[in-house]
């Protein structure tokens, strides 16, 4: 049998009270996939995501984690402990605390909680991925005083010493400049190819999809819909097998047009 998906929306509207900001949206990531969603400011993108973290509750549809339907505030919970969330605000760069203890948050809620402390797993999940991240020299420094892309590489550190089966990033580079967007992408692209863990990313940029996602789809106005791959940029993978899936997914909308060969391209060439 295969595995469930790792995430399955099926006719999602939500909203903040007024009228929906997700208007209908149905998405299927499978295990292992990296899907990079773009689309305009406003368009909904972080909503979607606070609606996969289970921080908003759809008016209406379903939203499936792993098989499991997030029905109440449980099981919303338990599956967010298998979350590694990167916000688009960049929430350890606001706080006074160091690199080291930063990253070892990553662990609250799994290696300890409450009146638990970090215990030596914890530390040993902290210390490698901060060397991993090339962070080490930096362990002891206050998170503030570090450049956007090495916070950035702080924010993906801590949220991957939790282990998650599911790693979401908002924005990851909105802030970074051109050098530091593409090794942080090629950080996460590495760390996707080795460790195989689901990733999904926003973006405002569609020129940050290409050649990093294997599936693009584009947000517009609370709707999902697949983002024609472009000559250059893509992988192999971006081939026509997924865009036809994608479109399945997106309910036979049409898809919304894209930018030819959205962004620098040229990377199709380097090998996996
Ligand atoms: N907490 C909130 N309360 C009310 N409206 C919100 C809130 N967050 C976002 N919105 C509105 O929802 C829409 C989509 O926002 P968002 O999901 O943040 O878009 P994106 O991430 O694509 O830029 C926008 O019109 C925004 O103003
Ligand atoms: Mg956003």
């Amino acid at each position: 049998m295969s595995p469930a998906p790792a995430i399955e929306l099926v006719g999602v509207v939500a909203g903040y009270g007024g009228p929906p900001v997700l208007r209908g949206v149905n998405l299927r990531v499978e295990p292992g996939d990296m899907v990079g969603i773009s689309g305009p400011n406003g368009a909904g993108k972080t909503t979607l995501l606070r609606v996969i973290l289970g921080l908003l509750v759809p008016g209406e549809g379903q939203v499936r984690l792993f098989g499991e339907p997030l029905r109440d505030e449980r099981s919303r919970r338990r599956a967010r402990l298998r979350i590694g969330y990167v916000p688009q605000e960049q929430a350890p760069g606001a706080l006074p605390m160091t690199v080291w203890d930063a990253v070892l948050m990553g662990r609250w809620g799994r290696g300890f909680a409450g009146p638990r402390r970090p215990g030596p797993a914890d530390r040993q999940a902290a210390r490698m991925w901060i060397e991993r991240l090339g962070l080490g020299p930096f362990a002891q420094r206050d998170v503030r005083e570090l450049s956007g892309g090495q916070r950035q590489r702080v924010a993906l550190a801590r949220a991957l010493a939790g282990e998650p089966s599911l790693l979401i990033l908002d924005e990851p580079t909105t802030h970074l400049d051109a050098g530091a967007r593409r090794d942080f992408m090629e950080c996460l692209a590495a760390f996707h190819r080795e460790a195989g863990v689901t990733t999904v990313f926003v973006t405002h940029d569609p020129g940050v999809l290409a050649g990093y996602a294997r599936r693009r789809l584009r947000m517009e106005a609370g709707r999902l819909a697949p983002l024609p791959v472009g000559g250059t940029g893509s992988r192999q993978e971006a081939g026509g097998r997924e865009e036809a899936a994608d479109r399945e997914e997106a309910g036979g909308q049409p898809a919304a047009a894209g930018p030819a060969g959205a962004g620098s391209g040229g990377r199709a060439s380097r090998g996996e």
